[in-house]
């Protein structure tokens, strides 16, 4: 069960799940967060088109938090969420039912059996939760992109996106999660931000689907350049991600991108990509500087037992192989290269 507010990074996280012969994706909520959610709901219908998925409910989520307004990040992820990417917009009808009550039904229904992933504010999950509170016990496991450790926020100087969006939500989430039989897992930004995918990873992955042209990324191409990649996958990836290099260019970090989210995803497949460290993890949500804080207590002076697992280490490298290699040779045979 996939909980996203697409978003590039959110993109190439579904991307990345339906190419994964090991996933099978039950439910897809649509939450408020870098764009409003009717938005992130039609991006995550049109990417499903784009992807020739099988038929996958796709639920729309509250349109604000749980008790502040709604911010957006058009300047982050573009107008609609997606970069340059235009994709063609879907047919495939919006689900009747709310994203909580797509949670609760898909937990109730395979207990035990669902990993919940969660690559935006923690609204729709906090909401499904005061519908049924047994949610840590029904789902196997949980796994957030969110928050920040010891290290600087990206969107105040302590807080991460994900959390601040929605704070109260989040801390809804930690608290009750301290019931789970296995701990959730968060990848927090100190670690997500070593994900850094640049023109290179790109341009592998259009070799690896067979798309043509040679598929270059360059920080001197105008905001009017699309790619011409003959691979539909690539082709809108590379114009969604482009947008997503230039803000981080734009904001001093380099011409690349932090892919937080699929590397949630991959975690939530494969936790032993990563190293965890159990710790108790809380969020500030009245301080005057640092509210949306993540706070963790990594000496036990709460004296509260950890109610979850921070990720701490990966192999960067390894995830980008892994992530090429798949979505690559999918994309490869759901859009065969015309030989010329
Ligand atoms: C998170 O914020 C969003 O903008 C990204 O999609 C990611 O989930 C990173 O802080
Ligand atoms: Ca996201």
């Amino acid at each position: 069960m996939v909980d996203v507010d697409t978003g590039i990074d959110d993109s190439l996280a579904l991307l990345f799940l339906l190419a994964s012969p090991d996933a099978e994706i039950v439910g897809i909520a649509s939450t408020a967060g870098n764009v409003a959610a009717p938005v992130v709901a039609a991006n995550n219908l049109a990417w499903l088109d784009v992807c020739r998925a099988g038929p996958i409910e796709v639920a729309l989520g509250s349109l604000t938090p749980l008790v502040v307004p709604l911010v957006t990040t058009e300047d982050t992820h573009g107008p609609r969420g997606i970069g340059y990417a235009e994709l063609p917009p879907s047919d495939r009808a919006l689900s009747a039912r709310s994203a909580s009550d797509l949670w609760v039904d898909v937990a109730r229904r395979h207990p035990g059996e669902v990993t919940g992933l969660v690559t935006g504010p923690l609204t729709n999950l906090a909401l499904a939760l005061k519908a049924e509170p047994q949610l840590p016990q029904l789902l196997r496991r949980l796994v957030v992109m969110g928050g920040a450790f010891h290290y600087a926020g990206n969107t105040t100087p302590t807080a991460e996106w994900n959390i601040s969006v929605d704070p109260e939500a989040a801390k809804v989430v930690f608290d009750a999660f301290s019931a789970a039989a296995l701990p959730p897992i968060i990848c927090s930004l100190d670690l997500t931000e070593t994900i850094e995918m640049k023109p290179d990873h790109v341009a592998r992955l259009a070799q690896t689907a067979g798309s043509v042209p040679v598929e270059e990324i360059s920080a001197d191409h105008s905001e009017a350049t699309r790619s011409t990649a003959t691979n539909p996958i690539v082709r809108h990836f590379s114009d969604a991600v482009r947008f997503y290099m230039n803000f981080h260019r734009d904001h001093g970090q380099g011409f690349l991108a932090h892919m937080h989210d699929p590397f949630a995803a991959a975690v939530a497949l494969d936790p032993s990509i990563v190293t965890t460290r159990p710790v108790t993890v809380d969020v500030e949500l009245t301080g005057t500087l640092t509210r949306g804080m993540t706070v963790a207590d990594l000496t036990g002076m709460w004296g509260r037992p950890p109610n979850a697992e921070i990720a701490t280490q990966t192999d960067p490298e390894a995830f980008f192989d892994l992530l090429i290699e798949r979505i690559g040779s999918w994309a490869r045979t759901l859009y065969p290269p015309v030989a010329s």
